[in-house]
Order: C-alpha cells, then structure tokens, then sequence
C-alpha cells in the first residue's frame, strides 16, 4: 500500500494545478497576535524608564521600564518590566525587556547563540533632563530618552544608526491568570478579555492558548537607509519591499507545498536578522526570537507610502526605512549592530551566532539526488553511468524510499539488502553517500525507535500531555523531542555505527521535514499548544512544567540537526567532519549543516529566485546554501536544465534533486549536445573545488558571507544596492547566471569604476573596466563569469571523477593583474575530512604577484599539510611589459622558466614551474 504521505502528494500534483494552497496557511488577520498588534498603534509609548532605578553593572545597564496610563491625571503604572541594555564587543548592543515578575517564566530563545555574547565596557555619559547617554569601550552611543522610553543607537561617526521604539510600537502583553472580567477597584476600570485571549480557531484547527496572550513587538529604524535585508527565508526580493499593503513578512518554519515566487509567505527557514543599508552607513538587529513572528517594513523613499506618513513620521525625510518585529511569545531581545559597513554587519551577526565550520571537502562538489535511488542495482547504475558520461560528482544520495517503510535507520531488506557493499563500491571512486533521516517517526508496534521513545517518554506531547500523534510520511507519526537533553543523546546514539548498521565515515545525512512537517496540523505543522521539555530548575507545577511549541517553533531543526551532528561526531571519535544538510533554518543552523532552499520547481522563475534566496540566507550567516539543480516538481527542458547546472556550479551547495514522480533526468538522459553542456557546468566547479573549499576556510575565520550582494563590497554604489541577480563569490569571483530562455545576451553590472576595477571574463581572459552596466553575450555555453583584476585564484584542470581524487593534482594559478599590474589570492589546503586542522596540519597560503616576482608564502608558520600537488602552470592577464625571463625558487632549488605570451600580448603563461605546494616559493622576473 502507498503511504498516507505518497497518496497526499500524488493527489495533489494529479488534482490541482501548480500554485501554493494559500488557504492552508494563515494571513497576518488570521494569526491573532499579528492582527492584533498590528493594529496597535497609538500616538506615543506607554512605556518609560524609571530613572530612579538605573544601574549600571559591569557591562550591563539596568533598569525598570513601566507601563503608565496616561487617560487619568492620576498616571497610574499598569505593569512593570525590567530593561537590561548590554554592550558587547565589536560594536554591538543587545535590548533585552521582560516583565519585572512574570507569572510564569517567558521563553528566551536557546539554541541561536553560539555561547554567551562577549562583554564590552559601559558607562554612563550624561543623566539629565530625563535622558541617559552611555557609551561602551569603543564609543558608540545610546541615548536613552526615559518618557516616553526611546533608545537611539550612535555610530563612531556621531550618527544615530538605529532607533528602537520611535514609533511607540514596543509591547510586551502581560502573562495574566484566566477571567472572564476583571473589575478594578482602584481604578474603576473593567477590562473584558479580548476574543481570543484564551484560544484561537484556524480552519479545523484549535489552539487552547494555555497561557492567553503573551506577544511582544517592537519598531527598529534606520535613519539614511536605502534599503533593509535580511530575514530569510522568502521568495522575494534581496532588498526587502515595504509591507503597508498586504501582508508583513512571515517568520515561521513551513512545510509550503508549491510554495508561490514573489513572496513573503513564510517558508521553512526563519532567519530573525535585518540589515539596513544606505550610503553613508550600515546597521542591523537580530531578533533574538523562536515564536512565530512577523516583520513590517516601510521603506519612505517607496511610492507606495503615502508623504503624510513621511511626513508625520521622518519630517519629510525619504532616505529611512523602519521595520516592526512582531512575535507570539517570548520576551523582547534584539541585538543591534552598529556597523558600520556591510562586511561588518555580517560579522556581527556570525560574531552572535556562529559561522560554518570548514565543511567536508566533498560536500563542496556535485551532488547527485533523486527521490528516489530506488535500490541498490539503480545506485550503482547511476554510480557507473558518472563515469561512462565523464561526469565529475562527489555523492549519491537516497531519499526516503531507502528505509525499510519509512522507519529511520533502517533499510529495507528487499532493495538496500546489501548497504555496507554498496557504500564500499563508492567510497572505491572516493564518493560518499548521503542518506534521509527526518524527525518524525513511525508509530508502528516493533519498531524500536517508537518502542523506546514511548517507553522513555522521548515524544513532544500534546495538549493533554500524550504523546503527540500528527501524520507525515509513514503514516501515523510521533516526534522527537529533541529539547530534552536525553532525547537528543538518544537520538545522537542512533548515529553510531553499531546502532545504523550499513553506515560508515563516508556516510553523511539529510534532515528533512524538520519545520516540523505534519500534513494533517494546522499550517501542515505542530499544534502550537504541543507540550516540549523544559529543564526542572523553573518549577515543575502546571505551566511552569513544559514549553508549548509555539515558543519553540523556529528553533526546532535547529535542536534536531544539533544532535544528528552530536550523533555524527561521536560515531568517529569526532574525528571526521559530518555533513548535513536541513531544509528547516534559525538562527545558528549554520554550525551545523547546509540549507537548501526546498520543493522548488523546474521553472525559470524558480531558477532566478535562487540567486536572491541564497544571498539572503548568506547575509543572515548560512554561506552553504544552494537549490534543488534542475527543480524538485516538474521535468527541466534542456535549455533550463543547462542553465540550472550552470548557476548551480556557481552556487555553494551545489546539487541536482527531483520529485519521485517526474521523467528521470540524470545529465546522461539528455541529447548528447545537452549532457555535454552539463558535463561542461561540473567541470567548471571541480577545477575551481580549492577554490570554494579557501573560500569556506575564510569564511569559517572571519564569518563573512561566501555568496556576497554586490553592496557588500561596493558599499558606496548605489546602483549595487539592490542586484541581486548577480553576486560575488568572496570578494573575486562575479557571477551572473542566466536565468532566462532564448536570450543571446544578458545586462551585467561591474561594480568599482571609482577604484578603476578591472573584471576579466574568465573564459577569455579579456579585461572589461567596470563602469556599470555592459552587454554580455551569451550562448548555451556561455556562463559570465569574472574574475576581479587585483586576484589570484587557483584552479586544477586535470578533472576526475570526484574531488577526492584530485587532491594531489597540479595547480593553474590565474593571474588578474589590476591597474597596477599587482594581485594577490589565498588557497587553503587539508586533508579535507578531518579535525586534523585544529592540530596545525593545513596551509593558508598567500599569493601575491607584483611586476619583479610572484610569491607563495605561509603567513602562519606553524603550520604545515604535506601535500603533493605543485604547480603546474601561471597564467598572467592584463600584462603590460612581459618580462624576459623567469626563475624559480624553492629551498635550494633554482630553475628557469619559460613563458609564452597569448592573446594579443596580454596574456603570459609562465609552463611547469613544478613548485611544491606544501613549501613557499618565489618566482622572480627580469626585463
Ligand atoms: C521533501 C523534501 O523537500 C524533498 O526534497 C524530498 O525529496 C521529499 N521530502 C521526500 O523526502
């Protein structure tokens, strides 16, 4: 029999046209908080700042903010909140405000922080007149205006960069004990609870809402802003688009069944950061927050917002943009970024949540999926046929339909009877194998995973504190809950390799459906009022006993590929580095896995809005980022299916995916003419592996974006500001993909006319000066792509049927000289699978070329990696006077060189210098 799961989505993809169930998913009218407080907004706030109670404590200034009514004479406080304003280091501050004595504990967000913030100074400046200046080490500001309470945050510059509350929109909604009517005595005032307050319909759904209303919100705006970024995951724009009519962004991980282009529907990723940028400065703030929330935009230079709100709000002022965050639950926690350019934002943010890890080498490559690799014969079919069509790939992967009945951690014994040879058989080629694991689980008699997780308790619980029982793939499902610390260990321990049978080192894993996806929950996810593990210390009476998983939301795949990479660690000793790929994102899921961008489909539009939603995942720390190659629904004609290879090759993560029920589609199923342009889009991608592989070395380092806007380095170009289908792979590389049909050229944008860049087309060699924009022309073949004049970048030529196989191969170092005739580059080298890095065995080496010589030097000395691979070739572009002779230097060896010149005289190939690379080296010149 097919599964509940099978039987939903064919029925889906027979029934109905293409396009989002939109009713299956909530409006901001539909979901109560958001209707709520959007519609809040009064004149000025009601919160101020009690200034007898500031104290300043190490690096944290505290103080009660109170509510006050202001309609009687009287200014009576209605509820007390505790402010906590931090300075950390490297120009950032973090909000915190809670209630002073809340009925039961609020939830502060857990997971997203990679370790408690570092402290920077703080003291107070000035107290008068009702406002507090404080400063931290470094002197960047915040003005404190006590009534109403305003917090504006000054840059080194003497500028306020980021306002919180200007729009009196800061609310915390006390957690109250349930009546119907509340009389006060005092005051005379009789409140009615709201509808609502105690329980909420949608559809057939109901939410009990144990703990009645608790959202909080507040306004952040960025005077000077052109544009705001950020808050992934969506199908929209880069820059985000002002949100006065429709709906506001949506931040709440989903299970989109044909999720729709052009929106800000929520997605599976919930990625709480915003970027504000402009000419003069960048700032940002992070929304230290797991519930559902929702974010407003109005960008005042936008047509659509009408110049009586400009008016009211900026004075007339165009160039600002305030945004709003408005969440269910929790308590207001934001962290503010100072800036001051684009590359320092994007620290900030991975300073707070942690950057990727330097992946597994052969995760950078190409990877090969299907849903499914049927069995064992079809693997090893598709395993034969890589190499029979010379096409380079890393991985095979398998989907749900490996399992033995959608039991995890199993394998079905008629079609996988024989894992452990079919992953020997890969592993042979040095190619790995990926395998499905998701969060739910079958609740089927037998099956051990269900036995002992009902046994122990290790399920989420209901409403009623049963465990909880939703619908996904196999059937009736149950749903780890990883926030206890002994599920998580559990589910780590199925890791093992005693406990997965069939698995080995070169076996990594594919978390799916972690949003959680229930097909038959509200929004096709868990009941709000599920009931998740709290630690003791809180009291363990009623409410104070459990979480719902409406605080925890956003942050349940984080919590779940925590513990796969926790399991993946301890199966080798943590001496490998694991792998793993999430379709759910928060804040921090990028120390564990790669994200990719869902059930896309094999349409243009699809293949453009790639470029956007990477870019703004990048931003918000996740660098590994790619989408399904090819598209996940329907079947790529060969001219889509070309181009999709094309962008993917340039893309971090880099894989081809399809629906079970499309037209096979692996390269080879294509006219040959097709399958070689295909093979042509890998090759590109393994000569540049050492590339990619320096690329997330650095960024590992420095917590900067791998995938880059062209702002980002461009900050004073303001055309750059809102590109976004084209971006720079670190600071050398621009990529623009085609993403359209039938197009013989394509509008690209060279950014650095002031800096007087050059960017040479990397199949020609030919030099364009930036100055804007230019036409490219482009053929099936074509892929523009630039290299950087000023940059050095190592490729290796000799491609073979998988990275690993290449790791001693030659190096072709390609030369970019700039205006000046210099460039330099970097190249980090390992053993590409181990841990082994942290014991100094690697290199960061550092290229630098100037006129008289080229060298090859080891900044770090201590450390060392014996590779093999040497060079075999320099090729020099945009050399003026071409020197006469050449000579190699390494230890004690010396050797002439000969050089050939090309294309028109400017281009130099310096032939064989056969330097080691695990040494430095120096070729000098004469003329
Ligand atoms: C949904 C995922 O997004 C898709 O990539 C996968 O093939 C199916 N689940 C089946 O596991």
């Amino acid at each position: 029999m097919k599964s509940w799961g099978l039987l939903l989505v064919a029925a889906l993809a027979i029934g109905s046209s293409f396009g989002v169930h939109k009713n299956n998913f909530k409006t901001c009218d539909q979901s109560g908080f958001c209707k709520r407080l959007r519609s809040f907004k009064p004149e000025k706030s009601q919160y101020s700042l009690n200034l007898d109670t500031v104290i300043v404590h190490g690096n944290v200034l505290s103080a009660e903010v109170n509510t006050v009514d202001t309609t009687t004479q009287k200014r009576i406080i209605l509820w007390h909140y505790a402010l906590r304003l931090s300075a950390l280091v490297d120009g950032t501050f973090r909000v915190e405000i809670d209630e002073a004595d809340p009925l039961y504990p609020r939830y502060r967000t857990q997971l997203a922080l990679n370790g408690e913030p570092k402290a920077d100074g703080l003291k107070i400046v000035s107290n008068e007149n009702g406002i507090i200046t404080v400063a931290n080490s470094q002197g960047h500001k915040v003005i404190i205006t006590a009534e109403p309470l305003k917090l504006e945050f000054v840059n080194l510059a003497g500028d306020v960069a980021v306002i919180l509350n200007d729009n009196a929109q800061l609310m915390v909604e006390p957690l109250r004990v349930k009546k119907e009517r509340v009389d006060d005595e005092d005051t005379n005032l009789v409140e009615v609870e709201e509808e609502g307050t105690w329980g909420e319909n949608f559809k057939s759904h109901h939410d009990s809402k144990p703990r009645g209303n608790e959202a909080v919100s507040l306004d952040f705006s960025f005077p000077e802003a052109d544009n705001v970024y950020g808050i992934p995951e969506h199908t929209d724009k880069l820059a985000l688009r002002t949100t006065t009519s429709g709906d506001p962004y949506r931040l709440y991980n989903l299970d989109v069944f044909e999720y729709e282009l052009d929106s800000r529907m929520a997605i599976y990723g919930a990625i709480p950061v915003v970027y504000s940028h402009g000419p003069k400065r960048t700032a940002g703030v992070f929304w230290h927050n797991s519930a559902e929330t929702w974010v407003d935009v109005v960008n005042y230079a936008d047509s659509t917002v009408v110049s009586s709100l400009v008016n009211l709000v900026t004075g007339g002022q165009k160039r600002r943009v305030d945004t709003r965050f408005i969440s269910e639950s929790g308590i207001v926690d934001a962290f503010v970024f100072l800036g001051e350019k684009p590359a320092d934002v994007f620290r900030q943010y991975t300073q707070l949540t942690g950057s990727a890890p330097i992946p597994p080498k052969f995760s950078l490559a190409y990877h090969q999926c299907r849903w499914n690799y049927v069995d064992e014969a079809d693997v090893r079919g598709v395993d034969d046929n890589l190499d029979n069509y010379d096409i380079p790939a890393d991985v095979i992967w398998l989907d749900i339909e490996y399992t033995d009945r959608k039991k995890y951690f199993t394998w079905d014994p008629i079609k996988f009877p024989h894992p452990s040879d079919m992953v020997a058989n890969l592993t042979a080629k040095g190619r790995k194998l990926v395998v499905i694991v998701d969060p739910h689980v079958k609740r089927e008699a037998g099956y051990f995973l269900h036995e002992d997780a009902t046994e122990l308790g290790y399920y989420v619980k209901d409403k009623d504190g049963k465990d909880y029982e939703g619908w996904c793939w196999p059937g009736s499902s149950s749903y780890l809950d990883f926030f206890d610390p002994a599920v998580s260990k559990y589910n780590s321990e199925r890791y093992l390799f005693e406990n997965f049978p069939g698995t080995s080192k070169d076996v990594h894993l594919w978390n799916d459906m972690n949003e959680p996806s229930v097909f038959n929950g509200p929004e096709i996810t868990m009941p709000k009022d599920c009931r998740h593990y709290k630690p003791p210390q809180d009291g363990n009476d009623g409410l104070a006993a459990f979480w719902e998983h409406r605080h925890v939301h956003n942050e349940y795949g984080l919590w779940n590929v925590r513990s796969t990479h926790e399991g993946m660690l301890q199966r080798v000793d943590n001496k490998y580095r694991p792998f793993i790929l999430t379709r759910s994102a928060f804040s921090g899921t990028q120390r564990y896995g790669a994200v990719w961008t869902g059930d896309n489909a094999a349409e243009w539009g699809f293949l453009a809005v790639s470029v956007p939603m990477c870019l703004s995942l990048s931003v918000a720390g996740v660098s590994f980022c790619g989408s399904d190659v090819g598209g996940f629904f329907k079947y790529p004609e060969p001219e889509l299916m070309t181009r999709w290879y094309q962008a993917g090759a340039f893309q971090p993560f880099f894989r081809a995916h399809s629906h079970i029920e499309t037209k096979r589609r692996e390269p080879w199923l294509y006219e040959a003419p097709t399958t070689a342009l295909l093979r042509d889009a890998n090759r590109r991608r393994y000569a540049l592996i050492d590339f990619w592989y320096t690329l997330f070395y650095e960024h590992s380092v420095d917590g900067l974006p791998v995938m880059r806007p062209l702002f980002q380095e461009y900050p004073h170009e303001e055309d750059t500001f809102t590109i976004d289908d084209q971006y720079l792979l670190g600071d050398k590389l621009l990529i623009r993909p085609v993403v359209q049909p039938g197009v013989s050229s394509v509008p690209v944008y060279l950014p650095g006319a002031a800096q007087r860049t050059l960017w040479y087309d990397v199949d020609s060699y030919h030099a364009h000066h930036a100055a804007g924009y230019f036409t490219q022309d482009v053929t099936i073949s074509k892929i523009p792509v630039y290299q950087r004049g000023g940059i050095i970048i190592p490729r290796k030529e000799r491609i073979r049927r998988s990275s690993s196989l290449m790791a001693d191969d030659p190096y072709t170092l390609v030369v970019a000289l700039d205006v000046n005739g210099t460039a330099q580059g970097s190249l980090y080298i390992d053993d590409g699978e181990s841990y082994e890095y942290r014991n100094n065995k690697y290199i960061y080496a550092k290229f630098k070329y100037e006129s008289n010589a080229m060298t090859y030097s080891f900044p770090n000395e201590n450390a060392h990696y014996p590779t093999r691979s040497w060079v075999e070739r320099i090729v020099i572009a945009g050399i003026k006077t071409p020197p006469k002779t050449a000579k190699l230097h390494q230890g004690d060896k010396q050797l002439s060189l000969q050089m050939t010149l090309h294309k028109g005289n400017d281009v130099l190939v310096v032939r064989k210098p056969g330097a080691n690379m695990a040494h430095p080296w120096k070729i000098t010149f004469s003329y």
